[in-house]
């Protein structure tokens, strides 16, 4: 495919992986208008703040000046690219399985704006999607606009802080088609890397995506399951880890234990592989062992927590990290955010402090929780403290401060960042996920 016809990209959704992939095709030359419902959202896009912390995302918006621009699914009809991005959310529905109204809704307005029918415009869903869905969006474009039109799956694997980069270097490039010729044109675009291509069918494309997720999801909960155990055996979780980690057929990424997965994807990937398995009378039963694990941590750290204090009722806890995980400012499905709700419903007095979130980033629902924009004043006359989130802040806190601010002694490291000794020497007593009595591990060697 020449340059002139890939030179207009349409980016619909200016969420997450949307707006990565507009600024990151900009960056390269393209020319790219991206797309929203929301006219706040859009508003701040065209000032270069975006919603989420993303390093290097708001510079190289700006870099690409006019070739970057917004615009109003509703006020602005379809304006025929060569390559039609869409990143709308497919948020977790009914039993799991995702909800697609909102790539219908992308499919119908791509259909009204559209004056001809033409091969030449590809559709790309880089959603999520359960397999079947660019088949599905294939035949509903052509019976919406009476024409042939490509449909591409091509699943993205960004993490969370350092989503430009994974756009930049990506370790694979996923193309499902059925039309040979707009797998080419995709794989072209994406020239600018030097990543393996593959190109496959849609099928095939859309579930090695769920298979991503869902490995990354099941060796976290296996290095938590491992790590409880060895809790209970008095053997050191993290070093048994790094044993195991440390054979090349296993690998030791994602085997860190804590207080579970949580974000965006992991989550609801895991949660709809259980549904479709369901759907097609193959139960997964690895997924749903994967999902109860996650959730066990959090209730065990709860309960590590209420076994210490003897009760929660009245207790001032600081709960240390909203964030999934470092380096964002996403509080989806957030195992910090959940355990603060938990110890409010107990009873607890919960004060909670974060690197990037600040309240006004909560849901509504959460307004009564306290956020504090400095982690020794949130540990001010705390009974116990609970890191959620591995922070360099927190991992790094000053104990004997914490110890001088705190009421109590009690230190709850829900991701094992913690340095036991450190914090004994300070006179302060740490508690790990299923353990209720201070730990006295040497600190791990590399
Ligand atoms: C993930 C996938 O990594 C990415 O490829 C996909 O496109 C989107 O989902 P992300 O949600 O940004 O990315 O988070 P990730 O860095 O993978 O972490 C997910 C969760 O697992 C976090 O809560 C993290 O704290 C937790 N985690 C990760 C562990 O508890 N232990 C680990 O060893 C690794």
């Amino acid at each position: 495919m020449d340059m002139a016809k890939t030179d207009l990209i349409a980016v619909v959704g200016c969420g997450y992986v949307g707006l990565v992939t507009a600024v990151g095709l900009a960056e390269q030359g393209m020319r790219v208008r991206a797309f929203d419902v929301d006219p706040v959202r859009l508003a701040a896009c065209r000032e270069h703040q975006f919603p989420m912390l993303e390093p290097g995302l708001e510079d190289a918006a700006r870099a690409a000046g006019d070739r970057l621009t917004f615009h109003n699914v509703r006020e602005e009809a379809w304006p025929h690219p060569a390559f039609t991005f869409i990143a709308v959310p497919t948020p977790q529905g009914d039993a799991g399985y995702p909800n697609l109204s909102m790539l219908r809704q992308v499919l119908m307005w791509i259909a009204d704006g559209r004056s001809r029918a033409s091969s030449e415009n590809v559709i790309v869903i880089r959603s999520t999607v359960p397999p079947g869905t660019a088949r599905w969006a294939h035949a509903e474009i052509e019976r919406l606009i009476g024409g042939e039109v490509p449909v591409v799956a091509n699943p993205e694997f960004l993490q969370e802080g350092r989503a430009l980069q994974d756009f930049r270097e990506p370790s694979r490039i996923l193309i499902g088609s059925e039309n040979r010729g707009a797998a080419e044109g995709l794989r072209d675009l994406m020239a600018f890397t030097s990543a393996p291509v593959i190109i496959t069918d849609t099928s095939t494309a859309e579930l090695a995506k769920y298979g991503s997720n869902a490995y990354l999801a099941m060796r976290i909960s296996f290095a938590n399951e491992m790590a409880r155990l060895a809790e209970r055996e008095g053997a050191d979780p993290l070093v048994m880890l790094q044993a195991v980690g440390l054979d090349p057929r296993i690998g030791s990424r994602y085997l860190k234990p804590g207080v579970g997965y949580g974000g965006s994807c992991l989550p609801k990937d895991v949660a709809a592989l259980v549904s479709m398995g369901s759907a097609a009378n193959e139960p997964m039963e690895l997924m749903r062992a994967t999902q109860e694990v996650n959730e066990l941590q959090r209730r065990r750290i709860i309960r590590t927590l209420a076994d210490a204090l003897e009760g929660l009722g009245g207790r001032r806890v600081a709960v240390l990290g909203l964030a999934f995980k470092p380096g964002t400012n996403d509080v989806r499905d957030s195992p910090g955010l959940q355990i603060a709700r938990e110890l409010l419903t107990a009873g607890a007095d919960v004060v909670t402090w974060d690197a990037a979130v600040t309240s006004d980033l909560l849901p509504a629902a959460d307004a009564e929780l306290s956020v504090i924009g400095d982690p020794l004043e949130a540990l001010r006359g705390a009974d116990a403290a609970i890191l959620c989130t591995e922070w360099p802040e927190i991992v790094d806190l000053d104990f004997s401060r914490a110890a001088e601010m705190m009421k109590g002694t009690l230190l709850v490291d829900g991701r094992y960042a913690w340095d036991p000794l450190r914090a004994s020497n300070a006179g302060l007593d740490l508690v790990r996920i299923g353990t209720s009595r201070p730990v006295r591990h040497a600190a791990v060697s590399a």
